[in-house]
């Protein structure tokens, strides 16, 4: 069988006047499926979106969208596209319902009343569909964004950021909404800077640093491409020199701290350091070990080393 991609962009580039926001972005997105850009702040991730969804024109490079051409079929593209920005695009002074039935009409949607609805229904806005949205919590603004991309049931929904600044419960609810659509078959690209996000949803990642994409694969390839991520605690602060010293000569990388917990970790892709001769070789080193312990890598993990960012992610 071959894929087909809902996205398929070729070197595509943005300049904001000496800001290279976007420097050659090449994604492949297989219909069906849900990608995600994952990147820090300042990487590029709405300008890609906004790029890819035809609100910014590319000054290079090509991308076909649901089988259109981004630029010489924009209108054909965005019949087939839904978006949801990184910020509320939602009137606050209409209510939820207003909002959605103005969508509706505005996309010349058959029975704008009733796909209104039917939306309300399915984010749990049913009871405050007659308020207005600015009475709305952020997590219920979320979900009437959402509702108002999916009025026209696109083929490929854009979710810039669709989970920041939310608590646990509302993401979990836009989560949710996103697997939902992936099983009725709709391909969704999703920006975050949440690395468990991309892990939790996203059949590939897309690491963005600097308007480029450094890496990308399963959320599994992602994590095998930099091996296991060794960890010791020792009793006392003043061992952890010690315990770094053995961790740097078994794996060849610089261990990273964590003073709180009087830890120290590094990342190997050495195979043959398993558990037992981390343990023995600390303990020949004479380290007062509370706990070691050996497991793949998080997407922080990935991030951090794939990625020549220096800034904290997240
Ligand atoms: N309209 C614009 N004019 C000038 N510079 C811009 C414009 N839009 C974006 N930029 C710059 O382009 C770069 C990428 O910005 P972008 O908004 O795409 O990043 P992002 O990954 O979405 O960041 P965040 O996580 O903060 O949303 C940044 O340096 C930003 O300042
Ligand atoms: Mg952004």
């Amino acid at each position: 069988m071959t894929t087909t991609y809902a996205v398929l962009s070729e070197g595509l580039e943005k300049r904001f006047g000496a800001v290279h926001a976007v420097r050659g972005l090449d994604l492949a997105v297989a219909q069906g499926t849900v990608c995600g850009v994952l990147g820090p702040n300042g990487a590029g991730k709405t300008t890609a979106v906004r790029l890819l969804t035809t609100l910014l024109r590319p000054d290079a490079g090509s991308a076909r969208i649901a089988g259109h051409d981004l630029v010489r079929e924009a209108s054909a593209v965005r019949r087939r596209i839904g978006v949801t920005g990184q910020y509320a695009s939602v009137d606050g002074d209409l209510t939820g319902r207003q909002n959605l039935r103005l969508f509706a009409r505005l996309h010349r949607v058959r029975g704008p009343a009733d796909r209104a609805g039917e939306l309300l229904d399915r984010f749990g806005l049913t009871e405050s569909a007659d308020r207005p949205a600015s009475t709305y919590s952020g997590g219920m603004r979320r979900r009437l964004d959402l509702a108002a991309s999916l009025i026209r049931r696109p083929d490929v929904l854009f979710l810039d950021e669709p989970t920041t600044g939310l608590d646990p419960a509302s993401r979990n609810q836009i989560w949710d909404a996103v697997r939902d659509l992936k099983r009725e078959g709709t391909t969704v690209l999703l920006t975050t800077q949440y690395l468990e996000e991309a892990d939790q949803l996203a059949d590939d990642i897309a690491l963005v640093d600097r308007g480029r994409i450094a890496h990308s694969g399963s959320p599994a390839q992602l994590k095998a491409l930099i091996g296991t991520y060794a960890e010791v605690v020792v009793a006392h602060a003043d061992a952890l020199a010690k315990a770094a010293g053995v961790l740097d000569q078994l794996t060849g990388v610089q261990p990273s701290f964590d003073h709180e917990r009087n830890a120290v970790g590094a990342v190997t892709g050495d195979p043959t350091l398993t558990l037992p001769r981390l343990v023995r070789e600390l303990d020949a080193a004479g380290v007062p070990l509370l706990d070691a312990s050996m497991r793949p890598p998080t997407l922080d993990d990935v991030f951090l080393r794939l990625t020549d960012s220096k800034e904290p992610v997240g």
